[in-house]
């Protein structure tokens, strides 16, 4: 990504002066810029570790140079005053110490407590997410749960830097597998057409007619014959079609309604005419590339150990074919600077293989424009063995979140909280829990590693947890909502304040914190790693506890009015809304009570 402001974002600019720096003093050397926070002050904020391998390098050149004059080296090409640090050393050892400048960072606070949150702008592209993706009729499952909470999360954030984003619902609506299910909704619901048939459980529905297809020829026959007459676009099969589509549809819509999923459905059967045009496309462009294979026609992408089959010996086409076709459109129609699939690890083979012919076709140069598999892990039970009802079924997602909603319930009233909170309130803060739960304990594990779906450890209130978190985020805006001070002082405050005396030392750990904000969108936008933005929440979270316990906001004394320490308001202010500014890319709905 290209940044065109880092904002508050300080390690971004001092990764940009070193590596002016380094390039500089060794034009010649190629080596990886080591920079990073210090955990002791005592060295400063940040310690840049770049002297060390590149006197290594010098020395593999036969020039003998100590570390820490390669150190002097590289600090003698920094510009001699930058105004957000206050100094540089050089250690013998070659390490050198950064030590930020206090007053910058108040003035940077005081920027963010009268003008709000910014986050670094970063030159727009047009981004093209392709997640959650169920197939119809089998219900949307765990997996797909996974997928749909990291991707809206990943749309979030890459709308709030600004980038134009299409969330796309790669949906499995299209294949031989509806010929079963056509034929089997007309014996089940032979007035489909003038009443939406109720089917409340499409696993079963699917599974009756799979079961139908395997033990009855003339059904097999039947479902046969509905595959061709959909693929010939008949219109009272098309209408069954739509109809089975609409009703699976309608299931998944209520759970995007619970998590606030916005996306928009393009699904396999987008692609039908396009296959066509495609199969023919790479016969008239890439001659030679499509191989005979026992009736089918396959390809292998270069350095691919696994061919793609491109059409099936009966004509027909796959889900490989499917996703050639889409990437093709994706880049040429929809015209994409960035395209991101949040689909399970288990799927990178096929993925990696639809992209290899991609750039063997030339549609793409992986310099200019970024196509990647955003891969996940398995959602496990707590037994570490794959997530399933105690009976083995696959877990339904209503189910799952209605669990969700019952156990918030109870946790909030273990807490006393209906004791002190209006029903609305109440309920708010229950769905806010049950959901925010849900998605915070996915994205704030490493997206690559399976999970543990564990209720009791994401409603637990001491970790790292949406609920630790929500709970932080409402007794901070209650400081500022019982304080008996009003916005508008708070305001005018911070209006006649151009420098907040942010000078107890827990005030400043937590104002240096609060501006990494915008390094971390950085990283995340880049890693597309989620967890790095909970990590930076959870311990921001912790820092506001110990800048509250260190630090009077309101002091009363005996006998004497209470001091209000306005500039204390202003922070508590910033850091509830730098976790807001968290929360909306998390997907977290905030409530001001809990
Ligand atoms: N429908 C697929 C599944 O459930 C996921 C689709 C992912 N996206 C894609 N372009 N292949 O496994």
């Amino acid at each position: 990504v290209q940044v065109e402001d880092y904002g508050s974002s300080i390690l971004g600019r001092l990764q940009d002066l070193f590596k002016t720096a380094i390039s500089q003093a060794y034009p010649r050397f190629d080596v990886p810029l080591l920079l990073a926070e210090t955990p002791n002050p005592q060295f400063g904020d940040y310690q840049c570790n770049s002297a060390m391998p590149i006197a290594a390098k010098l020395k593999s050149t036969g020039v003998n140079k100590k570390p820490g004059d390669v150190g002097q080296e590289i600090f003698a090409k920094l510009p001699k005053s930058i105004e957000f640090i206050d100094k540089i050393t050089v250690m013998p050892a070659g390490f050198i110490n950064i030590f930020l400048n206090q007053e910058y960072i108040k003035k940077q606070i005081s920027n963010l407590a009268a003008n709000g949150i910014q986050l670094p702008k970063i030159a727009k592209r047009r981004v093209l997410v392709d997640f959650s993706s169920p197939n119809i009729a089998k219900e949307m499952h765990v997996g797909h749960l996974r997928s749909t909470i990291i991707g809206d999360s990943i749309c979030r954030l890459l709308e709030a830097v600004g980038f134009d984003v299409l969330r796309i619902n790669h949906i499995g609506d299209w294949g031989t597998q509806f010929g079963m299910l056509i034929a089997h909704l007309y014996d089940r619901f032979p007035d489909f057409e003038t009443k939406m048939p109720d089917i409340s459980d499409l696993q079963a529905f699917y599974k009756e007619s799979k079961k139908r297809f395997d033990e009855d020829e003339v059904f097999k026959k039947r479902a046969y014959e509905c595959v061709v007459k959909l693929q010939s676009h008949e219109k009272d099969i098309v209408k069954a079609w739509t109809t089975i589509c609409d009703v699976s549809k309608k299931y998944n819509q209520i759970v995007y309604n619970q998590l606030d999923i916005k996306i928009k459905d393009v699904g396999e059967s987008f692609y039908q005419d396009k296959m066509i045009d495609l199969v023919k496309w790479i016969k008239e462009n890439k001659p030679g590339q499509l191989q005979e294979d026992e009736g089918r026609q396959i390809m292998f992408p270069s350095e691919c150990e696994v061919p793609l089959t491109v059409v099936k010996s009966d004509g027909g086409f796959t889900y490989d074919t499917s996703d050639l076709a889409a990437l093709k459109y994706r880049i040429f129609e929809e015209k994409c600077d960035w395209a991101i699939y949040v689909v399970d690890a288990g799927q990178s083979l096929h993925l990696e293989t639809v992209f290899a012919a991609g750039r063997d076709f030339g549609w793409y140069d992986e310099s200019v424009k970024r196509i990647e598999h955003v891969a996940f892990g398995l959602v496990l039970g707590e037994d570490r063995k794959k997530f399933k009802t105690r009976s083995g079924e696959t877990v339904r997602l209503l189910d799952l979140l209605s669990e969700g909603v019952k156990r918030a319930s109870e946790k909030l009233k273990e807490k006393g909280r209906d004791q002190v909170m209006t029903e609305e309130e109440l309920n708010e803060a229950r769905d806010a829990v049950a959901f925010g739960c849900v998605k915070y304990a996915d994205l704030s594990h490493t997206r690559t590693q399976d999970y543990v779906f564990s209720f009791d450890r994401m409603l637990d209130d001491r970790g790292n947890t949406a609920v630790y978190l929500l709970y932080a985020y409402a007794r901070i805006r209650s400081i500022v909502r019982t304080s008996g001070i009003q916005q508008e002082q708070i305001a005018e405050y911070i209006r006649n304040t151009p420098i907040l005396p942010l000078n107890h030392q827990a005030e400043m750990k937590l104002s240096k914190h609060l501006l990494k904000l915008a390094d971390c969108v950085l990283q995340v936008v880049d890693s597309l790693m989620l967890h790095q933005m909970c990590d930076y929440v959870y311990q921001l979270a912790t820092l506001f506890h110990d800048f509250y316990n260190e630090c009077y906001v309101i002091e009363k004394k005996e006998g004497e009015a209470p001091i209000v320490h306005f500039h204390r308001l202003a922070l508590c202010e910033v850091t509830a809304n730098v976790i807001s500014t968290c929360f909306k890319i998390l997907g977290i709905r905030e409530v001001p009570k809990m």
